[in-house]
Formats: structure tokens, sequence, C-alpha cells
């Protein structure tokens, strides 16, 4: 059997167990109908209109629970397709979509270069996948065959510098252990990590935990037969390979390089940074940062032509993964916001007079509607808070969604 399938037949990962869909539901990046609005659909999809969506790679069922229900919960007439090689991580994945009642999903055991036999698509979801398969942009080929023209995908591929450490131990492991049963593997690994030198870039990478998580998230992180990472940059150009254009990667703001430079080192590079392709530029800015683990990011077919969701009154701004008064509140009290992300804290200062205003952003009003209660035109409103929607776009925080207003 090939390595990868028997990889997931004998550990399903991530590892999850059916029984806890009573408890919580999964959700996050990609593939929150949220995020697939913002930045796929401008921001201004009908939800009432059908939707037919691909999981490429669909594992223990993460994206499809959180999207099934999601849109179960809309009412929205949706057609969700799971596809994966592993028939036991799929066994995970049905169990999950029973234990909820949902009826909105079909599933199919196969390979996703199979998937533009299934389409055309409104979405693709492709999660950790295209990174584990022997010719990753063949996947990106067939993911791009099988999308409508007016679709998008969501997808997330591994990144270097944020899992430094893990390529070594990955080669080793591969050439110590081939020899033996994946359990013996697990065991192997595990005694080695333990004795590994305090020094070595594994140990001192406070990123990586998945190999704390159990045997499964041990084998996906250590022990995989078929693993690349990407820069930035190259999944600018698989995407544009396989006739995609990227919209944006999530957090947008960590792939800018003047993030990371001082304003004196900024101002210097500025030139060179606008002379360089946005390719060039978030590689650059993935090397300054060398906490980003995996490439989270939105493509659209290159030819279609959609206005990106920005600051306009016709837009419904979602607080997206955060609770709005609580953001006010710090606002209000602080003067300032705050982002963590892997190890990173940025802080931007806010006008504390726009609490009131982030209070009141409910993911069902219009931003032109929030203006008039202000009381002032929409230029100087904009004005107003430009610096602020700024900071929290680039944080993926604030998206523009009609996924939310009824
Ligand atoms: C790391 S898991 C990710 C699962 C899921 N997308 C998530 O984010 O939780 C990778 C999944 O991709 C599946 N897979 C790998 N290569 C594949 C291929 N060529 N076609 C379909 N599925 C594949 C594996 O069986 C496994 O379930």
């Amino acid at each position: 059997m090939d390595p990868v399938r028997r990889q997931y037949e004998d550990y399903p990962y991530p590892s999850r167990d059916p029984a806890d869909e009573k408890k919580r539901l999964i959700t996050g990046s990609p593939s929150h109908p949220v995020e697939i609005d913002h930045f796929i659909f401008g921001g201004k999809r009908d939800w009432s209109a059908p939707f037919r969506v691909l999981v490429a790679g669909g594992g223990t069922g993460d994206a499809l629970v959180m999207l099934a229900q999601l849109l179960n919960d809309r009412k929205t007439p949706a057609e969700i397709h799971y596809l994966d090689l592993s028939t036991s991580s799929r066994a995970v994945a049905e169990a999950r979509i029973a234990a909820r009642g949902l009826s909105n999903v079909s599933f199919h055991t196969g390979d996703l270069l199979t998937a533009p036999e299934l389409g055309p698509f409104d979405y693709i979801d492709c999660c950790g996948v295209l990174h584990h398969l022997p010719n990753p942009q063949a996947g990106f080929d067939a993911l791009a065959a099988a999308l409508s023209p007016e679709g998008g995908l969501g997808g997330m591929v591994y990144a270097p510098y944020g899992r430094s450490g893990v390529y070594p131990l990955q080669e080793a492991f591969g050439a110590a252990f081939a020899q033996m049963s994946p359990a013996d593997k697990v065991a192997a690994a595990r005694e080695t990590l333990e004795q590994l030198p305090p020094s070595h870039p594994f140990r001192l990478n406070p990123l990586l935990g998945d190999h704390a998580s159990g045997d499964a998230g041990l084998y996906d992180l250590l022990l995989h037969s078929t693993d690349r990472a990407y820069l930035a940059g190259e999944v600018i150009e698989s995407l544009e390979h396989a006739g995609l254009k990227l919209s944006n990667f999530v957090e947008p703001a960590r792939y800018d390089p003047r993030l990371y430079l001082g304003a004196a080192a900024a101002a210097g590079a500025e030139k060179a940074l606008r002379e360089m392709s946005p390719a060039d530029r978030a590689t650059l800015a993935e090397k300054l940062a060398g906490n980003i683990k995996t490439h989270l990011f939105y493509a659209t077919p290159a030819s279609r032509n959609v206005a990106p969701a920005s600051l306009k009154p016709d837009l419904i701004p979602v607080l997206h993964k955060i609770d709005a008064r609580a953001l006010a509140n710090s606002v209000h009290k602080t003067g300032k916001m705050r982002f963590v992300a892997d190890g990173l804290t940025i802080e931007r200062p806010v006008n504390r007079a726009l609490a009131p205003l982030l209070a009141a952003i409910d993911g069902r009003t219009k931003l032109g509607s929030l203006q008039q209660r202000a009381g002032i035109d929409w230029l100087a409103f904009a004005q107003a808070v430009a610096p602020a929607f700024r900071a929290l776009d680039g944080f993926n925080i604030l998206r523009y969604s009609t996924f939310l207003a009824s």
C-alpha cells in the first residue's frame, strides 16, 4: 500500500473522538464561511443560494464538520463532498457527521487527483494535504480543474522556518527506522526524542507541539514518509502554475516585511521592497518572522474578477474569532489593540473613541448604517476607522461577510 495511505489508515490525523461532537464544535481557518465570503466572494455571497463544496483530504473531518454544521444552521442549500484516501479517517469523519445528525455530506474514498470528476465546486478546502502528495503540483492543478470559474480554494501547506528542527529529524528517523513496523517507529522516535541534545533545533522550537498530542500527532510531525515545506513565494507560484491567483494569506499582516523592520530599516528598505514581486516580498517577510509554521491561503481562478472585501458602506463587518464587547472594553481601557501569533506580539494604538463603534459590530449591520449612526459623513467615518480596521484585518479579526446576517 502507498506509504501515505498506510500512515493515515493506521494513524488517522488529527485524532478525534466522535463523542466530543456533543460537547463542542471545532471552528478555524481555512474554511470558516465568514472567511470564505471575505476572501473568495468579496464579502457579498448570497448564502441562500446553493453551495457545492469539496473537502479534499478531509481526514478525520474538522473542516467538514465545521462547514456542514454552520451551513446547515444557516439553512444554506449546501452539497458537501468529502474525499480522502484513508478509510479509517473517513470512518471517524462519518461518525462525527452522524453524531450531529447532518445530512448535507457525501463521502468518497479516493485520491484528490480525481477531484475534477466530482466537480465543479464553488469552494474547495484542502488543509494539510498537498504537501504530502508525491507530486504536489499535480494536486494544485487537479483542485484548480475541479473549481467552478466563480469559485475559490482555501488551503494550508507547511512552511519551513516555523518548523525548524522537524525536517532533519524526519530524514534521520526515516533512514534509521526504515525496517520497523509503524508502532515500533513511534516507540523508537519517542525514546530518541527524550535523549535529543538540548541544543537540537527541534528542542529549541517552542512552536511545535503535535508530537506531545499522541501517536497520530507524533507520526504526522516526525515520521511522515512524504512531506515538503513551502516558502510563501512558492505557494504563490504553485497557485499561478495551476491557473489560480492568491486572494491572501492568513493572517495577511504577517506577510508584510515592514511588520518586522524598525522604522529606519523600513525606510531604507522601502525602494527594494517596492521593486520586489509580491511572491518575493512574502518570502522575505517569512524569513524575517521565522515563526510561520504553515501557510494558510485563499485563492481564486486567475481569470476571476471580484472586488476584494474592504472598507465600503454596503459591506457587513464581522468581528471574527473575538467578542466585539471584549475588544471594545479593552480599547476603551487601554487605547490599544494587541495581537499575538506564534510568539509574536504586536500592539497598535487605537483611538479610544472607537470603542462604541467596535461594540456595535454585530455581523448583521452594514458599515453604511454604522456610519449614519455615528452622525458623520462617509469620508470622515472611513478616515476615522481606517487605521484600526487595517490592523484588525491584518490579523484576520475583521472580516466582511453576509453569512451571519439573516
Ligand atoms: C494531515 S491530514 C489533514 C486532514 C484534514 N484536512 C485536516 O486538516 O484536519 C492529511 C489527510 O490527507 C489525506 N491524503 C493524503 N494524500 C491524499 C491524496 N492524494 N488524496 C486524498 N487524500 C489524501 C490523508 O489520508 C489524510 O487524511
